[in-house]
């Protein structure tokens, strides 16, 4: 059986599947510059699929109110530790969306982030539209959702296949090749698979692989924003366009 959500192996290995770009706190915080500066000083803000909590920590240096959750028990660990390393503030906790309102006031975050490509892990459709519904609880009025996800039509469209990424990444001092295989079945409502490996050259040339099988239920864009609409969240801005590779979606709690 295929563990569901997974990231207990990857989740050690996660910087080498991370672009440059969102290596450093202040850096993956900046990416969203223009949502976050529609907050108030010391707003209350969850990001509620950490993984390795850059971006956490780096909302948590601004100064904001930063509560860090995810499914994955190391990549909440991850999270912890980087903001001890960092001395930043905030609250990490171990929880998938579905327990989100067991840990969490109803109606008090000024902001949501559900990024990097997570909410496909949502087990079919109507649990993408309970894990939305769960974010859509936690926002104030007013308050915004801000979700960025794979054009997964383009995923699809590619069918399953193998690729190796063509440059070796480096990351503290160290080479690794990423390889992902996408099995794609044919119809968008089945369980889809991607496997993630991570051949690292160690310092004495040997090589150490970290693989794991993710499980997946991708989702056309029309259908996440009639899904935003339901949980009463309605688009206000969206990079989508059917020809590039991801977008960001921020949906405001009417
Ligand atoms: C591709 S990673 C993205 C991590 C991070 N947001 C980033 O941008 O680097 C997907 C994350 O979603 C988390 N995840 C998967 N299923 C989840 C669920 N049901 N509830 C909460 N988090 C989940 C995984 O553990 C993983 O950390």
């Amino acid at each position: 059986m295929i563990a569901v959500p997974g990231y207990g192996a990857l989740a050690e290995v996660y910087e080498w599947l991370i672009s440059d770009a969102k290596l450093t706190p202040a850096a993956f915080a900046e990416a969203f510059e223009d949502v976050i500066g529609l907050l108030p000083p010391h707003a209350q803000v969850l990001d509620c699929s950490c993984g390795t909590g850059q971006l956490a920590v780096g909302l948590a240096g601004l100064g904001f109110r930063v509560v860090a959750t995810d499914a994955s028990d190391a990549m909440v660990r991850r999270t912890g530790e980087l903001a001890d390393e960092l001395g930043a503030s905030l609250r990490a906790v171990r929880a998938d969306w579905s327990e989100l309102s067991g840990h969490l006031d109803g109606a008090s975050f000024d902001m949501v982030f559900c990024v990097g490509n997570s909410l496909h892990h949502a087990q079919g459709a109507s649990a993408r539209l309970a894990a939305l519904e769960s974010m859509s609880r936690l926002l104030r009025p007013e308050g915004r959702l801000v979700l960025t996800s794979r054009n997964w039509e383009l995923v699809r469209a590619g069918g399953s296949r193998m690729e190796v990424w063509d440059e070796l990444v480096r990351r503290n001092g160290r080479d690794a090749v990423v390889i992902y295989r996408w099995e794609i079945p044919r119809g968008w409502e089945q369980e889809h698979h991607i496997e993630i490996a991570v051949a690292q050259i160690e310092a004495d040339g040997a090589v150490r692989v970290r693989s794991e099988v993710l499980s997946s239920w991708p989702y056309r864009y029309d259908d996440l924003v009639s899904e935003l609409r339901r949980v009463g969240l309605r688009v206000e801005s969206s990079t989508f366009d059917p020809e590039a590779e991801g977008y960001t979606v921020v949906a405001i709690k009417e």
